[in-house]
């Protein structure tokens, strides 16, 4: 059983926020969203992730989890794989509205618009809960200064998983205060690799063929006007990074800023 948010306030671990769930959603046996109460103190860059835990066995258990909410919003909002085995998330996914959740106090990351330098058009590239930081950016005014075109990527497994994004881009371009500039400048590429869609493939076979350009009808990959965002798995990440660099553009860090940028999504 967890605790709930009001009996572990007065016994927060040290560096750690104690907040409590909004709301949870579950899409298939291996993703579920939750979305959480955000300490007024607590400031981040959309894109960035931070330790999330829960009390388990009387000791604070914690993952890094990318923050998939804005930085103006109220709430925290994550988007994380189900692990039957998972130390974390076997007890992560059962967390219902008002259970505590503990967070700890500095955000950090890489996917970050200011560690890239300025271009016309973002891909951000993901797999699975890869989406998330992506969720935050697309839903950040700063993105849509920064670029004049913002392409997500979001490839799963199957059709069933891809339901987070599709409601998230819905939502985003109805959104009062992003709808008009996501309507304007987002585009969203979906596809699964081990079921029949419009969109069939792994992102690295679509960009190595030419069928993400040619589908989106955009130019092949330029170093002078692209830029990259890459999120989820080692693998996933390596193969992208060999296509991005065999297309000219370079990586960047925070103090460095480049072409394009790399994270590795939550796993277990
Ligand atoms: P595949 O079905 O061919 O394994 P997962 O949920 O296991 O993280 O996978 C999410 C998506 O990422 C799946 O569609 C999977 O394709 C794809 N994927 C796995 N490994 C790679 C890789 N090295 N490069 C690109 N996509 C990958």
């Amino acid at each position: 059983v967890l605790a709930k948010a009001a009996d572990l306030e007065a016994a927060a671990p040290a560096g750690a926020y104690v907040q409590e769930v909004t709301s949870v959603q579950h899409y298939t046996d291996r993703l579920f969203k939750f979305r959480m109460t955000r300490p007024a103190s607590f400031r981040f860059r959309s894109g960035e992730f931070v330790m999330i835990g829960l009390m388990i066995d009387g000791k604070p258990l914690y993952r890094a989890y990318s923050i998939a909410s804005p930085s103006w919003d109220e709430e925290l909002e994550f988007f994380s794989i189900k692990v039957p085995d998972g130390p974390l998330t076997q007890h992560l996914q059962t967390i219902q509205p008002g259970d505590a959740v503990l967070m700890k106090k500095k955000s950090t990351g890489t996917l970050v618009n200011d560690a890239l330098v300025p271009g016309k058009r973002v891909y951000m590239f993901s797999t699975g809960t890869g989406l998330a930081p992506f969720a935050s950016l697309i839903r950040d005014p700063d993105t849509y200064e920064k670029f004049e075109q913002v392409i997500v990527t979001h490839t799963c497994r199957d059709v069933a998983e891809l339901k987070y994004g599709l409601d998230l881009v819905e939502a985003t371009k109805n959104d009062p205060l992003i709808g008009e500039l996501a309507q304007e400048k987002l585009v969203h590429y979906a596809s699964v690799t081990r079921e029949d869609y419009p969109f069939k493939g792994r992102i690295t076979d679509l960009i190595e063929n030419g069928k993400l350009f040619t589908d989106l009808d955009v130019p092949p990959l330029d170093p002078a006007i692209d830029r990259g965002m890459i999120c989820g798995s080692m693998d996933m990440i390596k193969d992208t990074k060999v296509l991005l660099e065999k297309a000219g553009l370079t990586e960047g860090a925070n103090n460095k800023p480049a072409e394009f940028v790399v994270e590795r999504a939550f796993v277990g």
